[in-house]
């Protein structure tokens, strides 16, 4: 018997970095995933297909703590666990914690726990402390809810309905993008700069309360508007790069309604928002053109 689970990707559409400092942020779920299968098998093994390892050792603590949290002691026990999807690794879109949400998945149907999702975010969380250190949660609950969250630290997660669905394009820098690093030079950033960070936090906080309002309206005008500006203060509190910011201009120069990077930052993703299909197809071709991947999603 195969006990499947998965996790999905996201995008975090605003207030990444700022989250971590317990103002709200709004995360969305994409249809990019990862799976884990688990088996009986000769001994414990994992095998990750996305990097082509076996037995790695983060993977292997991860299963560790995450098993032992849901009670299970996997000291003689031959499982053969399986991790591939089609979600790309370290670039912002949540891979670590959509690993963690669907081997917590996985592991919760093989031994026929019945986990509810709220147990399963838990757990993936404590995963997710192994790969980042002191993450907000936000990538673990919008991986296990999926839909469009708001999300603020250590209070109840909310879903949010969108009034339009948005046809959103990623454009991948190519460079990784380290959460850890960037979540540091936040931080020592901020221990400089007391007084400007304190005005920053103020306007990230105006403005999801807005973004929110938009985006229930469907007002893709406003939701735009409001995304060049989260990018704005992502770029004052130093979490962009050049690359990034290229995206973000060819997005703007090719009538993106708006466009700011997406997670960690320092490289890996942006997200731009098209206008509809059509507008999102031309925006991934210019992307491309300039020589970054790129790929598209529906939100909502
Ligand atoms: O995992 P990433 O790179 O999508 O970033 C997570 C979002 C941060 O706000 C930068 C960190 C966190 O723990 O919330």
């Amino acid at each position: 018997m195969i006990s499947t689970g998965k996790g999905y990707g996201k995008v975090i559409l605003f207030n990444e970095h700022f989250v971590v400092y317990g103002i709200p942020a709004i995360a969305a779920a994409i249809s990019k995933f990862v799976k884990v299968e688990i088996t009986e098998g000769e001994k414990l093994e994992i095998f990750d297909e996305r990097i082509k390892r076996k037995n790695d050792m983060l993977e292997m603590r991860i299963l560790e703590i995450i098993s032992s949290n849901m009670g299970i002691d996997l000291s003689g026990r031959p499982l053969k666990i399986v991790i591939s999807g089609d979600l790309p690794l370290g670039s912002g879109l949540g891979a670590s914690a959509a690993t963690c949400v669907a081997l917590s998945r996985a592991l919760s149907g093989h031994f026929n726990l019945g986990l509810s999702d709220e147990r399963i975010n838990e757990l993936a969380y404590l995963g997710e402390k192994v790969y980042h250190g002191n993450p907000s949660g936000i990538d673990n609950t919008v991986s296990t809810f999926g839909g469009v969250i708001w999300f603020e630290r250590d209070k109840k997660v909310e879903n949010i309905s969108l009034g339009e669905e948005l046809h959103i394009v990623i454009g991948d820098t190519g460079k990784p993008s380290s959460t850890k690093k960037a979540v540091d030079k936040v931080r020592l950033k901020k221990e400089k700069e007391e007084e400007k960070f304190e005005e920053i936090f103020r306007r990230a906080r105006d403005l999801i309360f807005e973004a929110r309002k938009y985006l229930e309206e469907g007002d893709l005008e406003g939701v735009g508007d409001c995304m060049n500006r989260d990018h704005e203060l992502l770029r004052e509190i130093g979490v962009s790069c050049k690359d990034l910011d290229l995206l973000v201009d060819i997005a703007l120069k090719n009538g993106a309604l708006g466009a700011k990077l997406t997670g960690g930052g320092l490289g890996g993703n942006m997200i731009a928002l098209a206008r509809d299909k059509n507008h999102q197809n031309m925006l991934a071709k210019e992307f491309e053109k300039k020589g970054f991947k790129s790929l598209k999603v529906k939100v909502g």
